[in-house]
């Protein structure tokens, strides 16, 4: 879908316009967004405190021994002018720890609460990847960030898990009284040669308004090669066509994210 690409491609952009960015992965997995900025070697498995402590009961002992380093430690500086905390194999457990340890809204609010006090007198800009489900994981990024981005692609499948999002934002919105909404829908991997493509963006603009990103991130190999390499596309001296476009769109839609929100 895109969903780690996007949020990198984003943090770049929005970097350049000047804004103090910090990425946080939530997505578990192998650290996809330490892969992205070729950041994973400098990365220790061992490493304590990281991002799953701070869901934990433990992490106002943590903060009340180490201070600011506590903050400093989670977070890594990549090249591209983006700060990230990685995500950790803490994570992997952590929705079953949420369910456990915390009920009503406390199980939802952990990350918001860090991020409140810790993070917010530091940056402009947080963007957090997540899980592509719902889970405890899922609904603290949700309710901390508020304004939730995501990817299609052009395909009725994808059309599909767009508008499911969509309802269970909505849900999450109604029961718990938290404003949470679909800020915006990027059109990705969109080879514009296509009749298809062109379809379903003419769909996706009926259906999803405003809610739609102004310029849809073409299908580029760049992108798939560079972040292999460890880079953005903004990183490449050499960038192919698709790529300069892809580079064009993401700076748009930063833009017009940044004037949404
Ligand atoms: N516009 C694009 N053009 C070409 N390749 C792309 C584009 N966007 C993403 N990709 C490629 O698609 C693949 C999946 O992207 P990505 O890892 O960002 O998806 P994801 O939604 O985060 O997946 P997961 O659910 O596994 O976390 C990657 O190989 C990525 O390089
Ligand atoms: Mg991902």
């Amino acid at each position: 879908m895109g969903k780690t690409t996007s949020i990198g491609h984003f943090g770049v952009a929005l970097a350049e316009e000047g804004y103090d960015v910090l990425l946080i992965d939530l997505a578990g997995k192998q650290g996809d967004l330490a892969k992205l900025f070729g950041i994973v070697d400098e990365i220790d498995p061992e490493d304590w405190p990281n991002i799953s402590t701070v869901f934990q009961p433990e992490w106002e002992r943590v903060v009340e021994q180490l201070g600011d380093d506590a903050i400093d430690q989670l977070i890594h500086e990549t090249a591209e002018g983006v700060d990230l905390i990685p995500a950790h194999q803490g994570l992997d457990s952590l929705d079953i720890e949420l369910e456990s340890k915390y009920s009503g809204p406390n199980k939802y609010n952990r990350l918001d609460e860090f991020i409140t006090e810790f993070i917010s007198g530091r940056y402009d800009v947080v963007l957090i990847d997540l899980p592509g489900m719902a889970n405890n994981i899922t609904y603290n990024g949700v309710w901390a960030a508020q304004h939730v981005l995501t990817p299609v692609e052009a395909g009725s499948f994808e059309a599909d898990q767009a508008r499911a999002l969509q309802y269970d934002l909505q849900k999450l919105s109604d029961g718990y009284d938290r404003d949470v909404s679909l800020e915006m829908i990027i059109p990705n991997k969109i080879d514009m040669r296509t009749k298809l493509a062109r379809r379903y963006l003419e769909q996706y603009e009926d259906e999803f308004g405003d809610a739609l990103a102004p310029e849809p991130v073409p299908m580029s190999q760049d992108i798939r090669n560079a972040t292999e390499n460890g880079q953005t596309i903004f990183a490449l001296e050499e960038p192919s066509g698709t790529a300069k476009k892809a580079i064009d769109a993401y700076r748009s839609n930063a833009r017009a994210l940044v004037e949404r929100v």
